[in-house]
């Protein structure tokens, strides 16, 4: 499995807290099956701003920190963008670290509403040759009253990304219940831990249980896709 969305680099953002919880973090993904994690820290959303050589000189020292410890888990770069008037032009200055430096970028709304820009921003970013990907629909107040919106932004050329803890209830049975709805229309296009935390925390780095839960739903070849085929995809640009 590969795991998109993480915030596992320590003393970025609200992710993980020093490097021996990001250590933590990778072991606990690694014993779940995940063969491949990308360090997705938030940026741009007001809070955080990471360029791109803060995030790969980080994300090159916890490949080296894994290899001294003996765990397989090749970490590459990325970053949560949330979506903000800069982007553009940030973008253009290749100041913005898309996922794995490739054509796919992981976007972020405002939890409760998708800005009114969003379609000509989204526009705007695939003439760039890019595709956003965008992060945990299922938890945004708008995408849940309108789920029209969503799909038009599919429908014109945007992913989808599902949070894996989000299918087992941690965040509510009405964003469930969504996820499922989701999943059943066809709507999503990766399952990711987004995971801040190690252990039992609600977003730990693990898919198996989600993989479980979404196979149940829509059988285990479609969800192989969401968890591997497509995610590879996106990691090969
Ligand atoms: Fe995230």
């Amino acid at each position: 499995m590969i795991d998109l969305h993480s915030h596992i680099l320590p003393n970025m953002d609200d992710g993980a807290s020093s490097w021996e919880v990001s250590l933590k973090m990778c072991q606990q993904a690694a014993e779940d099956g995940i063969q491949i994690i990308v360090a997705t820290p938030h940026t741009l959303n007001g809070v955080y701003d990471h360029p791109r050589e803060v995030i790969l000189e980080k994300v090159k020292i916890l490949n080296q920190k894994l290899k001294e410890r003996g765990i397989s888990l090749p970490v590459l770069p990325g970053s949560e963008v949330h979506l903000s008037a800069d982007i553009l032009e940030r973008l253009k200055k290749q100041e913005i670290m898309t996922l794995n430096e490739g054509k796919y970028i992981l976007l972020e709304f405002p939890f409760t509403q998708v800005p009114p820009q969003t379609e000509e921003i989204i526009f705007r970013i695939q003439i760039m040759g890019i595709t956003p990907v965008l992060s945990h629909v299922e938890r945004n107040l708008e995408f849940q009253r309108k789920p029209d919106s969503l799909a038009n932004l599919i429908q014109k050329g945007a992913l989808a990304q599902l949070t894996a803890a989000s299918l087992s209830g941690a965040f509510g049975t009405k964003i469930r219940s969504f996820s499922q709805h989701l999943l059943s229309n066809g709507l999503i296009y990766c399952i990711a831990t987004d995971a801040h935390s190690d252990l039992e925390s609600k977003r730990n780095p693990v898919l198996s249980k989600a993989v479980a839960e979404a196979s149940r739903i829509i059988g285990p070849k479609a969800v192989f896709d969401l968890v591997q085929t497509n995610p590879q995809k996106i990691i090969e640009g």
